[in-house]
């Protein structure tokens, strides 16, 4: 398959995806959240997220040939520290403990699971690629509703700076080095696991965050 019908093939899913959670947002966009004690907690699970993703980017770096993906790879790794050290502060701000935190058994299976991909092209559709565009609609949805407070608001303009070249970035890699039907196979089947799994970890992290559930 030509890259860019293939491109178009496994973007369709994710923007679905992210489409269907336009009229429910999830309390990961922080919108449907009442109380600062609840929005800590996510802002809890989501510093989690880019000390993961910070791990991930790292630890690709000695198995990934490509010298393009390799450099913005690293790049990656510290700027999600930077994220880290935003929402870390953000939270210490008001008072609370930024790793007071247990990860849901969801979102370790999320990241253990996109650990688990060992070559280039499936690493950037899954992680990359679906993730980060679900992560930034969210931001987007976050940033533009009146029920998310000014002090969330705040740290996540900053990462959504960063953010915007990133949806473009894992695109052209793919174009470059997804060529072949099992690269391309591989890429879908991390895609489809990515969302799956993403989905869980929205829906644990709405039951434990606004207190109905453990996770
Ligand atoms: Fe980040
Ligand atoms: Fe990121």
């Amino acid at each position: 398959m030509y890259a860019e019908e293939f491109l178009e093939e496994i973007l369709a899913p994710v923007h679905e995806f992210c489409r269907s959670l336009d009229t429910n947002p999830p309390a990961y966009s922080y919108v449907p959240l009442r109380t600062d004690q609840e929005r800590i907690r996510v802002m809890q699970s989501r510093l989690f997220n880019e000390l993961r993703a910070a791990d991930l980017f790292g630890g690709w770096l000695k198995t990934t040939p490509e010298f393009d993906v390799k450099t913005t790879l690293a790049d990656s790794a510290h700027e999600e520290m930077e994220h880290a050290a935003l929402l870390s502060q953000r939270i210490r701000d008001l008072g609370a403990e930024p790793f007071d935190y247990k990860p849901l058994p969801a979102q370790i299976a999320m990241f253990n699971a996109m650990e688990g991909l060992n070559e280039t092209c499936e690493r950037i559709a899954g992680f990359s690629l679906a993730g980060e565009t679900v992560a930034n609609y969210l931001i987007q949805i976050c940033l533009k509703s009146p029920d998310v407070p000014e002090w969330i608001k705040q740290p996540y303009r900053r990462i959504t700076e960063d953010e915007a070249g990133h949806g473009s970035v894992p695109q052209q890699f793919l174009r470059r080095y997804a060529i072949t039907e099992e690269r391309q196979e591989r890429a879908r089947r991390a895609v489809a696991m990515r969302l799956v799994l993403f989905r869980e970890y929205l829906a644990s992290l709405d039951r434990w965050a606004m207190g109905k559930d453990r996770w």
